[in-house]
């Protein structure tokens, strides 16, 4: 998701420092957000020479150490607690005090994640959505000692990038993923059961309720790995088992069946 957040900021006139640990993540997400851009232009969301702009405002790097003069940090490192906790700690220690620390967690304790730095009041939650360039929903998640003055910052940013801004307390999976994980999760029960394959559960709620995409085309979208870790949140967070996580689900992802990313989830994405 990092590089859809990252176009977003560039279309919208911010300089980007994009920071991974991979140099080939960092080059493959660097091609992503220009095609991403180009596309902009395609559409007539930018003009030639925003496009130029916004492309030569991009950064990348390996080191953290050069995201230091940055005034906000919007860390989408996986869903792992100990994995972003780490990158946290790392950056509170090169970041100046007023650094506003956003995670784009889709689930995991905004509070237990500003815990891990000296600053709880500048850390808020900044939840985005697949795809990132097309979704207009934020959640803003406050721990609980984020101050009013972050909340109006994270609002304000979401808004300066063509978001808008829901506020959601720190629980676990926030509103989206406490609803649509679990759908995902009975999908997948579904097809374990042999009650449809998955086309056929992905047709009747696209035809029946109308849903753009089918819960599977979506778990594969998002990722089967962060579907699982979301559900396995959810069922720590709440201790009960109707959060408990589909053992298909749990397979698939043993298989290293990601979805989309890795070529084959519910579907198979070998041709695309
Ligand atoms: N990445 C970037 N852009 C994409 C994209 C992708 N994976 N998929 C589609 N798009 C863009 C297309 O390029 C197109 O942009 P354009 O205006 O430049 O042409 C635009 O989206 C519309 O695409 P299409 O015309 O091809 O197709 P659809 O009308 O079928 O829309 C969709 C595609 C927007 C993905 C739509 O199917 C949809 O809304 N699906 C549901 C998405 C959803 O529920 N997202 C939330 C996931 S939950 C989450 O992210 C939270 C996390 O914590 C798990």
């Amino acid at each position: 998701m990092g590089r859809g957040i990252a176009q977003v900021f560039l279309r919208h006139g911010f300089a980007v420092t994009l920071q991974d640990v991979s140099g080939e993540a960092l080059e493959r997400g660097a091609e992503a957000i220009l095609r991403g851009l180009d596309r902009d232009v395609e559409k007539g969301r930018l003009s030639e020479q925003a496009r130029t702009e916004a492309g030569s405002r991009l950064k990348t790097t390996a080191e953290l150490s050069d995201l230091s003069p940055a005034g906000l940090l919007i860390e989408a490192v996986s869903e792992n607690f100990e994995a972003k906790a780490s990158v946290f700690r790392a950056l509170d220690a090169l970041c100046p005090e007023g650094t506003i620390f956003a995670s784009n967690t889709s689930s995991i304790s905004i509070t237990r994640l500003a815990a891990t730095t000296r600053r709880a009041p500048r850390f808020v939650g900044l939840h985005f959505f697949n795809p990132v360039p097309v979704m207009k929903l934020v959640e803003v998640v406050p721990g609980l000692e984020t101050t009013e003055q972050t909340l109006e910052d994270a609002d304000r940013i979401a808004q300066s990038v063509g978001k808008t801004p829901v506020r959601v307390e720190d629980s676990p999976g926030f509103i989206s993923n406490r609803l649509l994980m679990p759908m995902i999760n009975e999908a997948a029960f579904a097809v374990l059961e042999g009650v449809a394959e998955p086309a056929g559960v992905d047709s009747v709620m696209k035809l029946g309720m109308n849903h753009p995409m089918g819960p599977l085309e979506l778990a594969d979208l998002i990722g089967l790995d962060v579907c699982l870790d979301i559900m396995r949140v959810l069922y720590e967070g709440f201790h009960d088992s109707k959060y408990r996580p589909c053992p298909l689900l749990e397979k698939m992802v043993n298989a290293g069946w990601r979805g989309r990313k890795s070529g084959k989830g519910f579907y198979d994405y070998a041709n695309q």
